[in-house]
C-alpha cells in the first residue's frame, strides 16, 4: 500500500511547484478525479476488514481533505495574483489631460439645432411643446382640419401613402405638422398654447424641396386671441430667431382650409449686390403661412367657436436655417457629408440662448 505520508508529501510539493490555476487543475484531477490517487485509496477502504478500516478511513479521508484544502488555497493565491496583474495593467491615470479638442470634435446638425433654438424662443414667450406621430391617418392628416375628401388641397400635398387595409383605409406619412393641432386640442383643455415641431413628407425632389423635411406647428386658443397677437408673436420670434432688434413683416391674404382668414408671412429682405441680407431693404420673401384657427377646426376637436378662438401657423425650419446660415442647396442637409458638417454644423457644447435677440418686446 502506498505510503501515505510520501504521496502527501508529492502532491503538496507539485501544488506548491504549480505555475498556474491550469496545472493545478492537472495535479487536482491526478489526486482526487475519478482515477486519481487519492481517490484510487478511498476505494480499497471497501475492501478492508472493519478493524483495518477503522485505522485507515480516518487516515485516507484526512489525506483527501488536507490536499483538497491545499489546491485551494493555491487557487485563492492565482487569483489574487490575477487580480493584482489585471489591476496594474489596466491602470487609469486620471491626472492625464483630455485631448485638447475631444469635446469638440463632433458637430450636431443644423436642423437639430435650430429646432432646439426656435422651440427655445417659443418656450420664452409661454408656448409648451407637442408632439404627434409622423405616420397618420387621412382624417388628422386632413378631413378634422377641413380638407374633406376630394377637396383640392389634398392634392396639392404630394402625399405618401401607405397600402390600403381590408376596409380600404390607407396610412400616411404626415405632409404637414398641422395634425398635431387636432391630437393636441382633442386630448386637453383650453386654452392652449404650444408649438409641435418635426418631421414633414411630401413627394417632391429639387433644389428647393426634399421628401422629408421640417415644420414648426404653433396653435394658441384662448376667449380673446386675435390677429394683432399672431402678428406680434410672428415678428418677436423672426427678429430674435435672426437676432435683429425689430423685424419687418407683410402679411398677404392667403387660403388655408384650416384658418379663415389665412396669411402669407414675408419678412424683409435685400439682394442688392447678389447678398441676401434679412432684415433690411425692400424685398420680400415668405417663410411662413398662419390664419385664424377656422371655426370647423375648433367644431372638430369639441370646442365651440362662439367661446374659443385662436391663431396657428406653420413655418418650414429647413428653409428659414437656410436664410439665417446661407446655405444654399436644401439637399446638403441630407448628404452626411463631414466637411459640410464641420462647416454649418454646432459644437455640442452650444446652449441656445437670448442674449443676442431683441428682448424688448417684452413677456407675451
Ligand atoms: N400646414 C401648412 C402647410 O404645410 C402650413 C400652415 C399654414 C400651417 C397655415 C398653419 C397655418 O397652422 O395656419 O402648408
Amino acid at each position: 500500500m502506498t505510503d501515505l505520508a510520501t504521496l502527501e508529501t508529492d502532491i503538496q510539493a507539485a501544488i506548491a511547484r504549480a505555475e498556474n490555476i491550469g496545472h493545478l487543475e492537472e495535479i487536482r484531477i491526478a489526486a482526487l478525479g475519478k482515477k486519481g490517487s487519492i481517490s484510487a485509496l478511498l476505494k480499497t477502504l471497501g475492501q478492508m476488514s472493519n478493524e483495518e478500516r477503522l485505522i485507515q478511513g480516518p487516515l485516507i479521508n484526512g489525506l483527501k481533505d488536507k490536499i483538497t484544502q491545499a489546491i485551494e488555497t493555491r487557487k485563492a493565491q492565482f487569483s489574487r495574483e490575477a487580480m493584482r496583474e489585471r489591476l496594474i495593467s489596466e491602470t487609469i491615470d486620471v491626472t492625464l489631460p483630455s485631448l485638447p479638442q475631444a469635446s469638440n470634435q463632433g458637430r450636431m446638425h443644423p436642423i437639430p439645432q435650430v429646432i432646439e433654438d426656435m422651440s427655445f424662443i417659443f418656450a420664452d414667450m409661454g408656448f409648451a411643446i407637442a408632439e404627434g406621430p409622423d405616420i397618420e391617418t387621412d382624417f388628422y392628416n386632413f378631413t378634422a382640419l377641413n380638407i374633406p375628401e376630394a377637396h383640392p388641397a389634398r392634392q396639392m400635398h404630394d402625399t405618401f401613402y401607405f397600402e390600403p387595409d381590408d376596409k380600404g383605409n390607407r396610412l400616411l406619412l404626415r405632409t404637414h405638422t398641422s395634425p398635431v393641432q387636432i391630437r393636441t386640442m382633442e386630448n386637453g383643455k383650453p386654452p392652449f398654447r404650444f408649438i409641435a415641431p418635426g418631421r414633414t413628407y411630401r413627394c417632391d425632389s429639387d433644389r428647393t424641396h426634399t421628401p422629408m423635411f421640417h415644420q414648426i406647428e404653433g396653435l394658441a386658443i384662448d376667449k380673446h386671441i386675435h390677429l394683432g397677437h399672431l402678428k406680434w408673436v410672428l415678428e418677436t420670434f423672426l427678429a430674435r430667431f435672426f437676432e435683429l432688434d425689430n423685424m419687418s413683416l407683410r402679411l398677404r391674404p392667403s387660403y388655408f382650409p384650416f384658418t379663415e382668414p389665412s396669411m402669407e408671412v414675408d419678412i424683409q429682405c435685400s439682394r442688392a449686390h447678389g447678398t441676401l441680407q434679412i432684415g433690411k431693404g425692400t424685398d420680400w420673401m415668405e417663410v411662413l403661412g398662419c390664419g385664424m384657427v377656422h371655426p370647423q377646426v375648433l367644431k372638430n376637436v369639441g370646442l365651440d367657436p362662439e367661446l374659443w378662438q385662436g391663431f396657428a401657423f406653420g413655418l418650414g425650419v429647413d428653409r428659414l436655417t437656410m436664410l439665417k446660415y446661407g446655405i444654399d442647396d436644401l439637399r446638403a442637409f441630407f448628404d452626411a457629408d463631414l466637411r459640410w458638417l464641420k462647416h454649418y454644423g454646432f459644437s455640442p457644447l452650444y446652449m441656445p440662448h437670448l442674449a443676442k435677440a431683441n428682448l424688448a418686446g417684452g413677456g407675451a
